[in-house]
């Protein structure tokens, strides 16, 4: 599995490029508005500077028609631009015409499988199933990624499942054990994932021990 970082601050990605662990960037308008005022395209065309993989921009549009215009304009910043358009009837109107003119499309907000069917049908990318999201109203969200990935194996769909709305790190595991090809992580989760008290613990005492014999 990938792991694409979910956030729209350039710092956080400079700061986990580093670890050479991230192939790609996600963001959407809830992060942008956390950048204070920043523009879109700026931070964009930045982010891509620093990670050479799929950047995710959405858009905001609500019909078609817009929606296909400003996927345009999203996807002219940079060729790594994946464009996000969010699965209802204009969103997938628009996912089919603009994988046609081959622009990619990271279809979001996706909370049953018929919706990433029919997304990866009109021809998106990404599929993106909200994990989190559905955990928080009490509904099984690492199901649906087990779904969304037997749906594209069992069908030969062209589509990649993204895990998206990951949380903690057990999610990432489970996201990874169910076979996702990509989860997008919030740059918290990092830190997280390295955690274990037990490796703590035993640098501690190598540490000591290479004092006792001397090597430092
Ligand atoms: C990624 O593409 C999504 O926008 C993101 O993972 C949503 O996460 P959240 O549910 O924690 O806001």
């Amino acid at each position: 599995m990938q792991l694409f970082l979910d956030t729209a601050s350039i710092d956080d990605v400079r700061a986990a490029a580093r670890y050479g662990v991230i192939s790609g960037v996600t963001t959407n308008p809830s992060l942008l508005a956390k950048e204070g005022g920043v523009s879109y395209r700026q931070r964009i065309q930045e982010i891509a500077a620093v990670i050479d993989g799929p950047i995710s921009a959405e858009c905001v549009s609500r019909k078609a028609d817009d929606l296909v215009a400003e996927a345009r304009e999203l996807a002219s910043w940079h060729p790594n631009v994946v464009v996000k358009i969010p699965i209802d009837s204009e969103g997938l109107e628009a996912i089919h015409r603009c994988s046609a003119e081959g622009i990619r499309i990271n279809t979001t907000l996706i909370f049953n499988t018929n919706q990433a069917l029919l997304a990866a049908l009109a021809g998106a990318a990404f599929l993106s199933p909200f994990v989190g999201r559905l955990d928080d109203v009490s509904y099984d969200g690492m199901e649906l990624i087990h779904q969304c990935v037997s749906l594209v194996e069992t069908h030969n769909l062209g589509a990649r499942v993204l895990a998206a709305s990951l949380r903690h790190p057990l999610h990432v595991t489970q996201a990874a054990m169910a076979g996702a090809h990509i989860g997008t992580i919030p740059p918290s989760l990092i830190p997280q994932m390295l955690k274990h008290p037990l490796t703590d613990i035993g640098i501690d005492r190598f540490l000591d021990d290479a004092r006792k014999a001397g090597l430092i």
